[in-house]
């Protein structure tokens, strides 16, 4: 394996697979393409009768999945399933996918590497670049807009509630004081500024109010809530729903939403706990460290 292809690896990859419960002949969707790593396992399973659908809001990411995809069917040959990319949103599912239809539906939530090392797309504070974050760069508003247009408050509340950040009220203050804000270094530094990493804290002190940004200005929260909805209508009796988190607040929706699923009687739990990945992974890995992965069976 290249180290480019390293940067790429999927998380959880196996456990995704095994507990999608892929079967040749079926239809499955993965809601999140990112650089296809589970969509090419997937569409390794499924045989020429299976149709595998998969859905990324990020134009480029797609694009370049597509290519990923195109080699795999090149490789199967007369076994490659049907692929149908659908570049949108997953909280637009239901306009695509028909009532129990899929076999088994995958999400693995947040940003790619790809999107998170490439500097222009603004995600990192470990390198400069446009303050953008949008996964979808057609439209909405980019995070430099979000900093230099929201009030102090709004500021204050968006960074406390998405970032979980306790320091909040003093990061808002000296953003409106450093505004214009354009680049992602120029943020770090401010915030770096404002509240000083602590001593007992492994993390830079920008982490928090860049998660914040990111989750505010995709609505990561409510993408992840209409799926999460949607999902029960779309799948077949015995499909499965698979979710990978990277933290506590995307996390705190699957828990929620699939313990009430089971109350109702809608979804039979399959993971009691979430799963995480293995010290090997880990170790291969970094970006696995705070995956947790849940399933659940449609009843
Ligand atoms: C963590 S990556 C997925 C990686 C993928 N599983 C793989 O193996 O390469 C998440 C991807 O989902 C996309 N994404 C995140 N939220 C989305 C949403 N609400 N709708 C559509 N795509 C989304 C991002 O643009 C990103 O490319």
């Amino acid at each position: 394996m290249t180290a480019e292809n390293q940067r790429h690896v999927p998380v959880l990859f196996q456990e995704a697979i095994d507990f999608l419960n892929v079967r040749a002949g079926g239809t499955y969707c993965d809601c999140t393409l990112g650089m296809a790593g589970h969509a090419a396992g997937i569409a390794r399973r499924l045989g020429a009768e299976g149709h595998l659908i998969a859905f990324d809001r990020d134009p480029e990411a797609l694009e370049l999945a597509r290519v990923r995809l195109e080699q795999v069917s090149g490789e199967l040959g007369s076994q490659a399933p049907r692929v149908t990319l659908i570049n949108e949103a997953f909280s637009t599912i239901s306009s695509y996918v028909k009532p129990a239809s899929v076999d088994g539906l995958l999400a693995d939530f947040g940003v790619s590497s790809l999107q998170f090392d490439e500097a222009r797309r603004g995600f990192s504070f470990q390198a400069s670049g446009f303050l953008d974050m949008r996964m979808d760069t057609r439209q909405g508003q980019t995070a430099a807009q979000v900093v230099n247009e929201a009030n102090e408050r709004e500021l204050a509340d968006l960074i406390y509630e998405y970032g979980e950040e306790r320091r909040s009220r003093r990061i808002a203050r000296a953003i409106v004081r450093g505004r214009p804000i354009t680049t992602t270094d120029q943020l770090a530094r401010l915030v770096s500024q404002a509240v000083p990493a602590m001593k007992q804290e492994r993390i830079h002190p920008a982490t928090r109010t860049f998660q914040a940004l990111r989750i505010f200005v995709n609505r990561e929260l409510d993408e992840i809530k209409a799926l999460l909805e949607a999902a029960p209508r779309l799948l077949k009796p015995s499909a499965r729903l698979v979710v990978i988190s990277f933290h506590s607040l995307e996390d705190r929706i699957a828990k929620d939403s699939l313990r009430e699923g089971a109350q109702k009687g809608t979804w039979e739990i399959l993971t009691r706990k979430p799963v995480t990945a293995g010290e090997e992974e880990m170790a291969r890995n970094p970006r696995s460290r705070s995956a947790k992965l849940r399933a659940a069976e449609k009843q």
